[in-house]
């Protein structure tokens, strides 16, 4: 047992065998408790008695933590504050964060993680504590779609509070029932967060799996594309965030090689394109949208070779990894409420694409002419070079029709809401100059939206 270090713990929990074992936990550790059985008790015993920290669970009869919590903040603004938390219980932990909660502590905890949260709470460090800096480099978001019933979750994963902090909400082994999954879609929590270093690992496991499910008869289509949305999500995810490196165009490889057999069936397509919506990142959806429509349009116009293929869909995929330069809060804003300083930034995004992905060696250059190219235009009028259209890489013309048809369907800052049909009827009566009759046309076909015979039509007017 440690020496007694004078500090008072008041524990707040309605069950107690919990709290007897926590307080004997602390006792062993040095320090005295009171407790009280919830947080109309606990209020009782903060009025009479002075405590050095509150260790208090969140659903509690009568009064619970953060209405306890409330009062603390109100009454001892300088009281530190521990919430126990759970996977149930992530609204509240939010709340509680901006309420003022010094600390969490997912249950079921550990002896060490109990002692280094008191420390840091009894025990602030003098200097800038290193947790205060930028965490979110440190952790990747997860879709909820992906926490499947029943299923032991394979890492720890955590809320995001604020960029300054995440809390660890279930521990890696534990059951996540359907109906709090449900109910935290309810409230629309959209992302949970697990370590980066877990993430890579979670990475390889699904691209390892993406090309063996796309494969296999017996998945469903619709498994399937979940699958592939998915896979796409974490890769656009790390490649945003940690960048692109051989390995992570290696696995940019394997998802646009499942693109493209999963749109070997034709009824796909549309499928794909409509689940493209319901991503929650349109920055990444785009991507995966654009990669589709290019390999549409190729295979409508006869471009049969893989390996073309393959670089269509990359360029498609990776066309505006640029924008992983560029801040958030630029990106959301459609261009015309972009100041001329805003324009003149996000348009590098071309080249700083171009850039990135030259450093990795096997990238073909193809690939990098797409990314470089994708918004010229054919009456020489885009960026970042003004080419004219006889000095624009055939596959960027290509991609560049897939892009615009994508900003004007799927979500994002300039979406119009249209169906591709809409958007493409817009893009023939109001833009054709601008795109390579090919390509627009042959997306046309594809949607069957009818391609009017202008030389006629100018015959007639005549
Ligand atoms: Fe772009």
């Amino acid at each position: 047992m440690s020496q007694k270090n004078g500090k008072i713990i008041l524990i707040v929990d309605d069950d107690d065998v919990f709290r007897n074992a926590l307080s004997m936990t602390l006792t062993h550790e040095g320090f005295e408790t009171t407790q009280a059985s919830n947080g109309k008790v606990a209020r009782d015993v903060l009025g009479v008695k002075e405590v050095h920290a509150v260790i208090s669970d969140i659903n509690m009869p009568v009064t619970g933590g953060i209405e306890l919590l409330h009062y603390a903040r109100k009454m001892k603004p300088e009281l530190p504050f521990i919430l126990m938390t759970g996977f149930a219980e992530l609204k509240e932990t939010q709340e509680a964060h901006e309420i003022g909660a010094r600390g969490f502590l997912p249950k079921p905890f550990k002896r060490e993680e109990l002692m280094s949260i008191l420390r840091e709470c009894l025990d602030p460090p003098k200097a800038e504590p290193a947790r205060e800096e930028n965490q979110d480099l440190l952790y990747c978001k997860l879709s909820i779609d992906e926490f499947v019933s029943g299923h032991e979750i394979k890492y720890d994963i955590f809320v995001r509070l604020s960029e300054k902090k995440y809390v660890k909400v279930a521990h890696q082994g534990e059951d996540i029932p359907v109906d709090r999954i449900n109910s935290y879609k309810e409230k629309n929590i959209r992302y949970l967060h697990m370590r980066r270093e877990d993430f890579k690992r979670y990475m390889g496991f699904n691209l390892t799996l993406l090309p063996l499910v796309s494969a296999k008869k017996a998945i469903s289509p619709e498994k399937k594309r979940n699958f592939l949305k998915h896979t796409s999500d974490v890769l656009m995810e790390h490649l945003h965030l940690a960048g692109v490196d051989e390995e992570g165009f290696q696995a940019a490889r394997v998802v646009v090689e499942s693109t493209t057999s999963l749109l070997a069936e034709p009824d796909e397509m549309m499928s794909v394109l409509e689940m493209l919506n319901t991503h929650s990142d349109h920055l990444y959806a785009h991507g995966l949208g654009v990669s589709t429509y290019s390999v549409m349009i190729a295979k409508k116009i006869g471009w049969k070779a893989p390996a073309t293929l393959s670089k269509v869909a990359m360029g498609g995929l990776l066309h505006d990894i640029g924008k992983k330069e560029i801040p958030r809060e630029v990106l959301m804003k459609p261009r015309r409420d972009m100041s001329a300083e805003e324009v003149q930034l996000y348009e590098t995004h071309a080249l700083r694409g171009m850039e990135i992905l030259g450093q990795v060696a096997t990238v073909p250059s193809d690939i990098l002419q797409i990314v470089m190219q994708h918004h010229e235009n054919c009456l020489g009028l885009g960026f970042p070079m003004r080419l004219t259209k006889q000095h624009i890489h055939p596959m960027a013309r290509l991609v560049s029709v897939a892009n615009e048809v994508c900003n004007r369907v799927l979500k994002g800052p300039s979406c119009m809401n249209l169906s591709p049909m809409e958007a493409l009827q817009r893009m023939f009566s109001m833009q054709r100059e601008k795109f390579d009759p090919q390509f627009l046309e042959a997306l046309m076909n594809i949607f069957n939206v009818p391609v009017p015979d202008l030389k006629s039509e100018e015959r007639k007017i005549a």
